[in-house]
């Protein structure tokens, strides 16, 4: 049996700009995980738990999937079998795949998650990440962190669309990234820790549609979405700079700033908007959106000795959840 965790994520600065080719900032959030368990089975085992007999049928129906979570047990045939392809069966697909594996061996995988969906933590990502790993430890061809990453890009596509690669990468490697697409991974020093409430709105958001919508808008208008997207990618230099120097104050600012231009791209909401608000009104020095917006997470930043009390504003504005993350 082989066990594979992957945690959460925030974007501090810089989404949908990163799709197009701007710097962003991202930490991963490690009190939540998505966790896959991946337990070989003997011939027999998989015939009693598939059915009378796997004889003259496709491997894929000797690999069991769980997903309590959402309620999902089944085999691989038949989320193959699916009419829109299943980003778990593509991930499950393609690490066979890539490791030249022609007959998987019959398996049972378990995928369990304290990451909520669609809210901008990298649910979709940290399971393809976990799922990756237990799956190519249980058949003892272990993949490096490369080739994890590039294969849960691949998978973030059917997800997303148009990925910039930002999720599975600071969720692969699990540690702070300065991310440009297409380049090779640069992670960035914090000088001096921070904390930030990252509070849930509730409303689940796919980040395809937002990544659509802003596409629509920059297709219409490309000169002034490019000029608006070179503003985000000068926030979030000096965001970069701020935290490597220690500067923290200056984030605050930083932040609004981001915020603004997010509300721009129409990705805020009106919930969203709401606890950046409140959050300010408790004392948090600067609070944007986190993700893709129209729902999801935002977060705040606030002095560790504030956290609590923001949290509970937070609560109080409707936030679903909050978790106190420190940055370091
Ligand atoms: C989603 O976490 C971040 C977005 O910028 C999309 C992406 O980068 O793929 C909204």
């Amino acid at each position: 049996m082989t066990i594979a965790s992957a945690p959460g994520k925030i974007i501090l600065f810089g989404e949908h700009a990163v799709v197009y080719g701007r710097p962003a900032l991202a930490v991963p959030v490690l009190q939540i995980h998505a966790n896959a368990r991946a337990t070989l089975q003997t011939e027999n085992q998989a015939q009693t738990i598939a059915g009378p007999s796997l004889a003259g049928k496709n491997w894929a129906d000797a690999v069991l999937i769980a997903a309590p979570d959402i309620g999902l047990s089944t085999t691989l045939s038949h989320l193959l079998a699916a009419p829109t392809p299943h980003p778990l069966a593509a991930v499950i697909s393609s690490v066979f795949q890539v490791l030249g594996i022609a007959h998987p061996p019959a398996l049972q995988l378990t995928i369990t998650s304290t990451i909520p969906v669609a809210s901008g933590l990298g649910s979709g990502a940290a399971v393809s990440v976990a799922v990756i790993r237990a799956l190519s430890s249980a058949v003892q061809c272990p993949l490096s962190d490369e080739q994890v990453n590039q294969l849960a890009y691949e998978v973030e596509k059917l997800h997303h669309g148009t990925p910039s690669g930002i999720d599975n990468t600071v969720i692969t490697y699990a540690r702070p990234v300065y991310f440009v697409r297409g380049q090779p991974i640069q992670t960035f020093r914090v000088e001096r820790p921070f904390s930030l409430v990252i509070a849930d709105t509730g409303i689940t958001a796919p980040t395809r549609e937002a990544v659509g919508a802003v596409r629509k808008l920059w297709e219409a208008d490309k000169g002034h979405w490019e000029a608006v997207f070179d503003q985000v990618g000068t926030i979030v230099t000096a965001a970069k700079k701020a935290i490597e120097t220690g500067e923290i104050a200056s984030l605050g600012p930083l932040m609004a700033a981001n915020q603004t231009l997010l509300q721009a791209m129409t990705v805020s909401s009106p919930e969203l908007d709401r606890l950046v608000w409140a959050a300010k009104a408790a004392g948090a020095e600067g609070a944007k959106l986190s993700g893709g917006g129209r729902g999801g997470n935002m977060i705040a930043l606030v002095a560790p000795e504030r956290a609590e009390s923001v949290a509970s504003a937070l609560k109080a504005a409707g936030a679903r959840n909050t978790i106190i993350s420190q940055i370091e």
